[in-house]
């Protein structure tokens, strides 16, 4: 049964309790809390203590006739109100049983049995009431992961402190516990009862793989199976039980039963967490040996529910045999606290009702978290070994985090920031500016430095106190822009320049002493601030961005002048890039022989330079203003940017009536035709090799975001333009309407794009960012993934034509087999594909600032690629795919419109000079 689990190395809250890394079962977290050190127990589960969690203080305690050394520690908290959480290692799209067991045993000396809230993220899982000192109170609850970690949080005591005994985490596989209300309910467990046992302890591990645990009916307990009917009888068998699939119960469970000899089998019990929704099943195996003449028939009464009587069931005729399984119930039933039910025998029926097992669970809605927990928590992992960073799950739900207020809303906000004195260096982190409800913020007395950013994000923002650090650079004039600023504190830092004239109203209270260079404006120096404020910007973004390419080769540029256009960078270019002769262009391409592909603005030609070298020549045809500007475009920032996943570019040729440019020739092609272009029938791409080239695709992409200032936005992204070279490594073609980005973190331009790859918001907004490209590459993971085109009249059914749309039905329903590129004929990890997949759905998301970053995604990528080529070596039998005889019919370069269909977007073209805001 011992199996190693794949470390993922995607946990990245330092705050995780890293304990997984061997289990019993793939999937098995087993947390002693309190515990000293690491054993296993006689079942054979790994016991890990929780000794890394920095909050609570522990206790031993000693109960009568319990010997497991988990139940001998516990750990406790303070009873204030916050939270204190467990965060727990789960691999997204997966379900998991999470179980909390609590043991009072008078710890706390004060024999008040504590009654305290427990939560999962920001939904309230369960109020624990302690009702007896040595009785273990457990609650359980089915999920399915959707982050890669989820945490479990304990707080609000209404008595005593909150404590627990332990924490386990059961990783189902498969299907189990699907349920189509899973995007919006948990099931808590209810009640999970092994009827007819033979001692009072659950069936678990190992008979049950999941560790579930499954109650003995003998067990005694407070209005737990109680009014049982006269003529309930035990019965057992040692034969197997055919029970089919792993989701149901253990043969051990189904081997024993209660019948109701008089006819009627019927139970009282109480159902935690009801009156509501739930699932309910019951679990029948026939393992009595019945006459040829005898019958079994009975039908389940609900006393109060009338008609639910379903059709009298007849366990053999419905398992279609004996000692096999047959499982009727509810997938969703309105059920009271006490449960009272009947099994009662039909009129024609010789023999009475039998039961061997079964499970209730209730749906819990699942509470949406606040609307700002990433935005916090990507301030959060500014500050790994802070304490303040530490407090785990959501910023709001249930309760706040310790230096946070929110507001009241459904999907709360954050409205207070309170981090004064906490030691906070480096620059304030921008994700700040992100609050969009933040009314007040406090980070005096911290050693922050850097420049004071803009806060036009908070349009709330009243109260701002940044006192007594080390910020410099100039007050940003777009303060004045914040209707409701009433105070703003930024005495005693290094700031400089003119205090922006809009600030100096009386309705404001501005305390900017003790910043020796930041002085009142003389009337009429406005210009003078602007400039100030913009220098701030720009250091800002040199500072957040590694390398600085357009610096090295340029001329020095002017930091303070408006945003730089593309054109603006032209003549700079040109010399340094390589002029080509037009005649030596000639004799390569033996007079523009071949051609390869055509694009936007003009054919491409294969080509082979006298060393050697192959080459693409691109041969601008179009004397159009527009044309002209996007080969000047791409001539600038082309000779600017090397990288080893953008097309490399060579140099250029300007004659009289054509404009040349001049890459490396990739011998492979597009993306889109190893996909479904012309070389369809050639065997498909393996998915390693898909992840590869989206890696290496991402790569590219990245390093126009940030390895470059001013950055660049690719505005075109799709299978087209990424080329693959001789080996199969794939590179990012086509700048010609790449946009640079300076200062700002978005360009307003003229839309333009391809259908099926367009950013919506940018299509609706017309303000660019790098968001608009993370959304195209999303679509061309999801064609990774289908082997799907973006748009189809066909592929999607009916009323979709939209890979987003039909790729987010699937995945969102669980169903991810259902897109899967059938040629790919079933080599891949499910987890790798998984993985792509939900990355895939995070860069489609509607509102940019929801999608990650491109390096976040690069990240992703590279997990899926450990985790492919991990399960890939342990699959037997892989061939390499790749290998096939050599094509050379089909070479392009460039944007190549195969396709007539797919046509560029583009909202009035006559007005052709782009413009950045
Ligand atoms: C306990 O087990 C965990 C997970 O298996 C491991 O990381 C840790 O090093 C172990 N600790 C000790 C003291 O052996
Ligand atoms: C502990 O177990 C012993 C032996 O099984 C039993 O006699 C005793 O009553 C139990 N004590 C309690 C408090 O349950
Ligand atoms: C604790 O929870 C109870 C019940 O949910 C609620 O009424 C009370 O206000 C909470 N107390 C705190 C401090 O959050
Ligand atoms: C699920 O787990 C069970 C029990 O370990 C195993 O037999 C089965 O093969 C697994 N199924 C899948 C689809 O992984
Ligand atoms: C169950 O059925 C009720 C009534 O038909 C419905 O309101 C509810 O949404 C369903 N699902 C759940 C999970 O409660
Ligand atoms: C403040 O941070 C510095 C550097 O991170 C650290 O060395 C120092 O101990 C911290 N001081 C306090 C009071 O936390
Ligand atoms: C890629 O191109 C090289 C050189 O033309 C060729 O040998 C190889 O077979 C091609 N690979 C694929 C998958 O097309």
């Amino acid at each position: 049964m011992e199996a190693r689990l794949p470390l993922l190395s995607f946990f990245f809250s330092l705050f995780l309790l890293m304990v997984a890394t061997r289990a019993q079962m793939t999937g098995f977290v087993s947390l002693d809390c309190g515990g000293k050190g690491n054993y296993t127990d006689e079942l054979g589960l790994e016991w890990t203590p929780d000794d890394q969690l920095m909050y609570g203080q522990t206790a031993s305690i000693s109960v009568p006739n319990e010997t497991r050394k988990q139940y001998q520690t516990l750990r406790y908290f303070p009873a204030d109100n916050r939270k204190y959480c467990y965060e727990l290692p789960v691999i997204s799209r997966t379900r998991y049983l999470v179980r909390a067991t609590f043991l009072y045993g008078n710890f706390d000396n004060a024999n008040v049995y504590p009654k305290f809230d427990i939560s999962l993220g920001p939904t309230h899982w369960a109020t624990i009431v302690i009702s007896y000192a040595n009785t273990i109170e457990a609650q359980e609850l089915i999920f399915l992961a959707l982050d890669p970690t989820v945490s479990v949080c304990l707080s609000n005591a209404t008595t005593g402190q909150p404590f627990i005994s332990t924490l386990e985490l059961r990783q189902f596989n498969g299907s189990v516990y699907l349920t189509q209300y899973e995007s919006q309910f948990y099931l808590s467990v209810a009640a999970r009862i092994n009827f007819g046992a033979d001692s009072e302890a659950p069936v678990r591990y190992p008979d049950d793989p999941f560790d579930r645990m499954w109650e003995s009916d003998s067990l005694k307990r407070a209005n737990y199976l109680v009014d049982v009917a006269a003529g309930t009888e035990k019965i057992s068998t040692r034969k197997p039980i055919n029970v089919d699939s792993v989701d149901r119960p253990p043969q051990k469970v189904m081997q024993t039963a209660v019948v109701g000899r008089n006819g009627l089998l019927t139970y009282r019990l109480n159902l935690n967490g009801f009156p509501g929704f739930g699932r309910a099943f019951s679990y029948l195996a026939e393992i009595e040996d019945l006459g040829p003449s005898e019958t079994r028939k009975f039908r389940l009464v609900l006393p109060g529910i009338p008609d639910l009587s379903k059709p009298a069931v007849n366990i053999q005729e419905n398992a279609q045999g004996r000692y096999r399984l047959y499982q009727p119930g509810f997938d969703n039933i309105s059920l009271p606290f006490v449960l009272s039910f009947k099994f009662e025998k039909t009129s024609g029926s010789s023999m009475g009702p039998l039961l061997n097992a079964m499970e209730i669970n209730k749906y819990l809605k699942k509470t949406d978290g606040s609307l700002d927990g990433s935005v916090i928590a990507s301030v959060v992992s500014l500050y790994p070994s802070a304490d303040w960073a530490q407090e785990g799950g959501d910023p709001c739900l249930p309760v706040p985090w310790s230096w946070v207020q929110c507001n009241s809303d459904p999907q709360p906000k954050i409205v207070k920031i309170k981090l004064s004195g906490k030691n906070l260096t480096g620059y304030i982190p921008l994700d700040f500016t992100k609050l969009s409800g933040l009314v007040e913020l406090w980070l005096d007395g911290n050693s922050l430095t850097g420049p004071v950013p803009d806060f036009t994000g908070c349009r709330d923002l009243e109260i701002i106190h940044l006192e007594n650090n080390q910020l410099t650079g100039g007050l940003p004039s777009s303060m004045t822009d914040l209707p409701n600023l009433r105070e703003m504190y930024v005495q005693n830092n290094k700031l400089s320049g003119t205090v922006p004239l809009g600030l100096l109203n009386k309705n404001l209270v501005l305390n900017y002493a003790g910043n020796l260079n930041l002085h009142k404006a003389e009337r009429g120096s406005h210009n003078a601030i602007i400039a100030g404020s913009s220098v701030g910007a720009t250091l800002l973004l040199v500072a957040t961005i590694a390398s600085c390419l357009l610096m090295h080769n340029g001329k020095k540029k002017n930091p303070d002048r408006a945003p730089i256009l593309v054109s603006s960078l032209g003549d700079a270019a040109k010399e340094t890039t390589h002029c080509f002769k037009l005649s030596e262009l000639e004799d390569a391409t033996r007079n523009f022989e071949r051609e390869v592909g055509s694009g936007g603005f003009g054919v491409v030609y294969y080509g082979k330079l006298k060393d050697g070298r192959e080459i693409a020549v691109k041969v601008s045809t179009t004397n159009s203003f527009q044309g002209k500007q996007e080969f000047s475009n791409e001539v600038t920032l082309l000779s600017r940017i090397h990288h080893r996943n953008l097309v490399q570019f060579l140099g250029h040729c300007q004659d009289k009536d054509k404009s040349i440019l001049v890459y490396e020739f990739m011998h492979n092609g597009t993306l889109r035709e190893h996909l479904y272009g012309p070389r369809i029938h050639e065997p498909s791409i393996s998915w390693i090799k898909r992840l590869e080239i989206a890696k290496e695709a991402a790569k590219g992409i990245e390093y126009l975001h940030t390895g470059c200032i001013p950055s660049i936005i690719h505005r075109d992204l799709k299978t087209r333009n990424i080329l693959l070279d001789k080996n199969m490594h794939a590179k990012v073609s086509d700048f010609g309407l790449s946009k640079v980005v300076v200062g700002e973190s978005h360009v307003s331009s003229r839309v333009r794009g391809t259908v099926g790859y367009l950013d919506p918001e940018y299509y609706t907004s017309q303000q660019l960012t790098d968001k608009s490209d993370v959304y195209s590459f999303g679509v061309i993971l999801l064609e990774l993934i289908s082997g799907q085109e973006a748009i189809s009249d066909e592929s999607f059914g009916v009323n979709c034509r939209n890979i987003v749309q039909w790729a987010k039905q699937h995945i969102q329903k669980g169903d991810i087999q259902g897109i899967i590129d059938p040629s790919l004929r079933g080599k891949y990890d499910i987890q790798s594909m998984w993985k792509i997949a939900e990355k895939a759905l995070m860069c489609v998301q509607l509102r940019g600032v929801m999608r990650p970053s491109i390096s976040e995604v690069v990240k992703d990528i590279q997990d899926a690629i450990s985790i492919e080529r991990a399960s890939d070596a342990a699959r037997e039998g892989n061939s390499d795919e790749l290998t096939r005889n050599s094509s050379h019919s089909s070479l392009v370069i460039g944007s190549r419109d195969l396709d007539a269909s797919v046509h560029y977007l583009s909202v009035d073209e006559s007005t052709a000079q782009p413009t950045a805001r």
